[in-house]
């Protein structure tokens, strides 16, 4: 055949299916239907005198009666609908990635298939064969997949990180494109640790394609995220007195954090972190900080690294690249925003309370909820983890990028506990 089927979900949506539309409008129900309708017709379609001699023969049988039937006929119609609808989304994500589908980049295929250990069972792992993981959720943009994997094989990389970057946000990860050259650039100008640091980086140093500005003087007079006003601006701005000097008891400083960990603060992870500037005063202390970073308007990933800091390009949907009680601390920064999803920020807490070790800090630095409400909910999230506050900072201010609103922050400094 030559075409292989990535089988995702179990196969049997298909009797699901027929099996909720037979109990959701059973046999009873049909029947009930049936007369109903029938006599509906019966009393409105016979003439005037007919009407009435049945009406007085049949006083029970009003038209209220009919209604009430048909308005519950029509809920559990319309309920079934519903259900039916849940399930062809639920197969949309999950049944099968057909590889035989027309217009299929041919990588795409030869990436998908299985591949035969060369000496057979492997004894230890028991696995025969190597799977190629790409994420189920890429079977919903697989269109876009297969634009972003018709490329040449050995020869250079189609420039469209954006189309990459998309499909991350979409939730397919880890991508499938290995064999082609990545688009470089000669960085000139680099500079030795630790100067590197505090160096403006120049705007030939990176990739600029697929982003709106051209340069980083673009990217500071523009509005950014939160964690990233005029984050660019490593000489003039606000961007290198954060963590040394605080504008209000909700900024904490660094060296202050730092003597909570009675010195066994050395490697750390610092999630939506700008430019890497917690990184870099860190990184001023002797401390390794990893940053996680996605290239959201404008490339952070490689502005980081020319600082010489060490950029993790990775959703937050990821689970962490990183073994149980890694880190001495975690730091978070701004608000991570999460839809309508609200189990998201409970799935991050945990990765999070995974890579930190006992005793290790958890930084959460102007964490914003955009309401009470919100923030309630934040808090008794992080109240079940049972840290202890070093720190604990709640209040409002007006947003920092600028568009006016009040928002309640929750600045705190956590020590994870020693669970048996
Ligand atoms: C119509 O049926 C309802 C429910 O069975 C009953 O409560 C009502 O009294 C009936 N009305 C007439 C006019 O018969
Ligand atoms: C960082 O390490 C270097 C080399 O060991 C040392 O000279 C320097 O004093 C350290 N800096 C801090 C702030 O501890």
């Amino acid at each position: 055949m030559g075409s292989v089927s990535l089988k995702i979900g179990d196969g049997t949506s298909r009797f699901r299916r027929a099996a909720m539309y037979s109990s959701a409008i059973n046999i009873t129900k049909f029947f009930s239907l049936l007369t109903t309708i029938l006599f509906a017709l019966y009393a409105f379609t016979s003439s005037p005198k007919d009407r009435q001699n049945h009406l007085l023969h049949h006083t029970r049988n009003n038209i209220s009666l009919i209604s009430e039937h048909v308005s519950l006929i029509l809920r559990e119609i319309d309920s079934s609908k519903k259900k039916l609808a849940k399930i062809d989304k639920e197969r949309l994500g999950y049944e099968s990635l057909d590889l035989s589908r027309p217009h299929l980049a041919n990588e795409l295929k030869l990436f998908l298939q299985p591949r035969q250990l060369p000496m057979g069972k492997d004894s230890r792992t028991g696995i025969t064969e190597m799977v190629a993981s790409v994420g189920h959720s890429c079977v919903k943009s697989v269109d876009l997949l297969s634009r972003y994997m018709a490329y040449k094989v050995s020869g250079p990389c189609p420039d469209d990180w954006s189309v990459a970057q998309k499909l991350i946000l979409r939730g397919c990860e880890p991508l499938p494109r290995r064999r082609c050259f990545a688009k470089s650039v000669p960085k000139v100008g680099l500079d030795p640790f630790p100067i590197s640091l505090w160096k403006p980086v120049g705007d030939k140093n990176v990739i600029w394609s697929g982003l709106e500005c051209k340069s980083f003087e673009c990217l500071n007079s523009k509005k950014m995220s939160r964690g990233c006003v005029g984050c660019f601006d490593l000489v003039g701005g606000y961007e290198n007195q954060k963590f040394v000097k605080s504008r209000g008891k909700n900024e904490f400083l660094i060296d202050d954090v730092l003597a909570l960990g009675s010195g066994g603060v050395r490697i750390g992870f610092d999630i939506g972190g700008g430019s890497g500037t917690f990184a870099a005063r860190m990184a001023e202390r002797n401390v390794t900080v990893i940053t996680s970073t996605l290239n959201i308007d404008a490339p952070i990933s490689e502005f980081i690294a020319a600082r010489g800091l060490f950029p993790l390009f990775l959703s937050l949907d990821h689970r962490f690249p990183f073994y149980d009680n890694t880190f001495d601390f975690v730091h978070v920064a701004g608000g991570l925003y999460m839809g309508e999803r609200p189990e998201k920020l409970e799935f991050l807490m945990f990765d999070i309370d995974r890579i930190l070790r006992a005793g290790g800090l958890f930084w959460l630095d102007n964490f914003c909820c955009p309401n009470n409400e919100k923030k309630s909910d934040l808090i008794s999230l992080i109240e079940r983890f049972t840290y202890k506050k070093l720190k604990w900072v709640v209040g409002e201010k007006v947003d920092s990028a600028g568009s006016g609103k009040i928002e309640v922050y929750l600045s705190a400094v956590l020590q994870k506990p020693v669970r048996a």
